[in-house]
């Protein structure tokens, strides 16, 4: 497996990364007309959130035909051509598999609510429900009118779950990988993987006794360990994650540890400072203790952007999206980045209601409503942790619509667009996106370097990361702090340093 160690993933949600048919939509020949960008960023893969066939209640997370690309994103046809561009420049290309539910609008789906004898038991019914909640808030049992019982469904109504239990699910699942590998898929992010064991009646939705077991019959029949997969697995610990990384399961896996760190007694919604104590401990475990391959993420769709949350998006946004790359950038383990953190984008933090789109956000806000919650209240809430804040067009230039579309977009640019965007960051002195470079092309040639132990310190506002050859200092506040600092610089985020001082947002890497 280390072969597929020390990779850099770069993730784009097509929907929002450029339109070319003047749809309002990102498309996949929109993603081809960008390679050469992402090629110069020092990329080995992307990861493609969701593009097959699907009504979009959940931006594509609900999939109505695996083997169809979407129209609106394209053909199938241009998927493989995706493919082989991609391939020329050395980039692979990793699909999103969705192997948890499908869309309403599957055709197994259709046919199970016929009743049909092979596919209704493809997903699950009960007569009467019981108290698991789906993500999405409400029960997770939504009543069929047609079948007269409840199916389960973890996410939105349109989202029914698949029964793992079925022998002839896992198969045609297994027989749709194996489709894509055949057209020159290289690698794969499964979608909440480690609810695919779940056993409802016992109320066990996560990690389920059968999961291993599946999750081994999964890779044995489809991408052994010669493709790099990932395994989304939210709230586990890291230990549980790590679990499911090894030659009969997946590469490794997201834990998103370090982002729950904000969240109050669990709960996203509630956010509250990020703790560096709790933030050194956490990404000492996995550096230090984890002997597989890390999958280090600061970003994706389903996050507020991490330079919004933890540092200052506003006058010391490069300075605080330098400060992130540096920490995460030199930890070991494969690096994903998400559309737009190159350049340092910012939350979108819409205002209003009306602007955001997610299915999740949605439910929330009516959440919320409900309870009595001011309107000045919900917005406040949503404006910092809604999904909706990644998932704007990305800023390519300060034309109309940020250069991501001729037409209105499906959701709007963020205002910032003049400001934050690719051709006004590429020129810019002090671009984030060159300096992300720099630390790819550091990571990629000094691995070495990059895989031995770390000694993580903080005074609740610096944190210190000393390894063999040298110590990142990154000053999370907005203050100026003393602290001894050498002089062979490696990084630097500020254009000068100034001795034995760290100013706001402040990091550097020193040679040792
Ligand atoms: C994952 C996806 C998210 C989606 C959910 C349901 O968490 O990342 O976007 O809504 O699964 O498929």
């Amino acid at each position: 497996m280390r072969d597929l160690e020390n990779k850099v993933i770069y993730q784009i949600y097509p929907k929002s990364f450029k339109d070319t048919t003047g749809n309002g939509y990102g498309d996949i020949n929109g993603i081809i007309e960008k390679l050469d960008y992402i090629q110069d960023l020092g990329v080995d893969y992307i990861w493609l959130s969701p593009c097959c066939k699907s009504p979009q209640n959940d931006n594509g997370y609900d999939i109505s035909d695996y083997m169809q690309i979407d129209e609106l994103f394209g053909t199938n046809e241009d998927y493989e051509r995706l493919i082989k561009e991609a391939k020329k420049r050395n980039i692979k290309i990793m699909m999103d598999l969705v192997l948890n539910h499908t869309s309403s609008e599957h055709i197994w789906f259709k046919k199970a609510l016929q009743k049909d004898s092979r596919y209704y038991d493809y997903y699950i019914w009960r007569d009467e429900p019981n108290d698991i909640n789906s993500m999405f808030g409400g029960s997770a049992w939504a009543y069929s009118e047609e079948v007269g019982k409840y199916y389960f469904r973890l996410f939105d109504k349109t989202q029914p779950d698949l029964n793992w239990e079925n022998e002839n699910v896992r198969k045609d699942l297994y027989e749709m990988i194996n489709y894509w590998i055949g057209k020159g898929v290289e690698g794969f992010r499964l979608d909440v993987i480690d609810l695919i064991g779940k056993e409802p009646d016992k109320m066990i939705t996560g990690k389920g006794p059968k999961f291993y077991e599946y999750l081994k019959e999964l890779n044995n029949n489809t991408f052994k360990d010669k493709i790099l997969t990932v395994g989304e697995c939210w709230c586990s610990t890291i230990d549980e994650s790590y679990k499911m990384c090894n030659k009969d399961g997946l590469t490794q896996a997201f834990h998103f540890t370090h982002q729950c760190l904000t969240h109050t007694y669990g709960d996203k919604w509630n956010q509250s400072k990020i703790n560096l104590y709790k933030l050194c401990d956490c990404i000492n475990k996995w550096e230090n203790e984890y002997t597989g391959i890390e999958a280090i993420v600061m970003n994706n769709h389903d996050l507020p952007r991490l330079i919004s949350l933890w540092l200052n998006d506003n006058e010391y946004r490069k300075e605080s999206a330098k400060l992130l790359i540096t920490l995460f950038g030199l930890l070991k383990g494969n690096l994903y980045i998400y559309q737009g953190e190159e350049i340092g984008m910012t939350n979108a933090y819409f205002n209003s209601i009306d602007k955001y789109r997610d299915v999740e956000t949605l439910n929330k806000y009516n959440e919320l409503k409900e309870k009595g919650l001011s309107e000045d209240s919900i917005m406040e809430i949503i404006k910092l942790v809604s999904r909706d804040n990644a998932r704007i067009p990305m800023q390519w230039d300060d034309t109309k619509n940020a250069g991501f579309s001729d037409v209105a977009p499906w959701i709007d640019v963020n205002d910032n667009y003049n400001k934050i965007n690719v051709k006004k960051d590429i020129n810019s002195e002090d671009s984030v996106f060159n300096y992300y470079k720099n630390i790819i092309k550091f990571r990629k040639e000094n691995y070495e370097k990059i895989e031995k132990k770390a000694t993580f310190n903080t005074d609740g506002k610096i944190i210190s990361m000393e390894k063999e050859d040298f110590i990142v200092y990154a000053n999370f506040t907005n203050e100026n702090i003393e602290i001894p600092l050498g002089n062979d610089i490696l990084f630097k985020n500020y254009e000068n340093t100034k001795n034995n001082l760290l100013r706001p947002f402040e990091t550097i890497v020193v040679k040792k």
